[in-house]
């Protein structure tokens, strides 16, 4: 019922709707559409749900697989960053399509909205939005992991030199929504981020977006270096 009652309020948007796909693995049936910048959107409520085999049990079964500590080890998915022509147009389509909520953004002296950080739940964010510099379309900026402890993102540092993976910047902490965070390419070229502490929590059905101006955008991060020039404009897929 929730699920098609979101679909509902979808095909009312007048936001381009792809349809119903029989499902990935792991998951039901689910819904297609698109933001007006090609980005690929699917909604789903069936969920297969994930059950260790003998080998991966944990110690303690409300976890869901036993703790290995190899590689990086990041905890779990934290965001992910998309690339918008008109990020208040994009604004329109989250809270339109999702019921999503703005907790922080950045105003333009020009007018426009140069970012916005969404979310669906309670989380800071889940989801954020930065204006596209390089004239692509349907262009992803970033996926993001949470790791356990700050530590852990200088050990991910190490292990990411030792193999050769590109690091673009950090470890520094970002002053939007506070997080320390490591950025590097994997091989394809896709950009991923290792943050800490940014889970925070939003409990105020109230709460009033933090908006960041363009004078305390251009003082950088909270800490650490100045912003590297290909954070705002390395995307995938490339543009040439
Ligand atoms: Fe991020």
């Amino acid at each position: 019922a929730a699920l098609l009652s979101r679909v509902a309020k979808i095909e009312a948007s007048g936001y381009e709707v792809i349809g119903w796909v029989d499902g990935d693995p792991g998951h039901g049936r689910a819904f297609r559409f698109k933001d007006p910048f090609e980005h690929v959107f699917e909604i789903y409520w069936e969920t297969q749900r994930y059950h260790a085999p003998d080998v991966e049990k944990p110690a303690l079964k409300n976890i869901a697989q036993r703790y290995h500590g190899r590689g990086a080890a990041p905890r779990r998915l934290d965001h992910l960053n998309l690339l918008a022509a008109n990020v208040e147009e994009f604004r329109r389509f989250m809270e339109t399509c999702l019921g999503s909520r703005v907790t922080e953004m950045i105003q333009l002296e020009n007018g426009r909205i140069g970012g916005c950080w969404f979310t669906v739940n309670n989380k800071t964010y889940d989801l954020a939005c930065t204006e596209e510099h390089g004239a692509g379309t349907g262009r992803f900026h970033h996926l993001t992991y949470a790791t356990d402890q700050r530590e852990d993102i200088l050990r991910a540092a190490d292990i990411f030199l030792e193999n050769g993976v590109h690091i673009e910047t950090g470890p520094h902490k970002h002053a939007i929504q506070g997080t320390f965070f490591l950025y590097i390419w994997e091989p394809a070229g896709n950009r991923i981020e290792l943050a800490n502490s940014g889970a925070r929590l939003i409990l105020a059905p109230d709460w009033e977006p933090v908006v960041w101006t363009e004078s305390e955008r251009k003082k950088g991060q909270a800490w650490g270096l100045k912003t590297i020039e290909t954070f705002h404009t390395h995307g995938t897929p490339p543009v040439e």
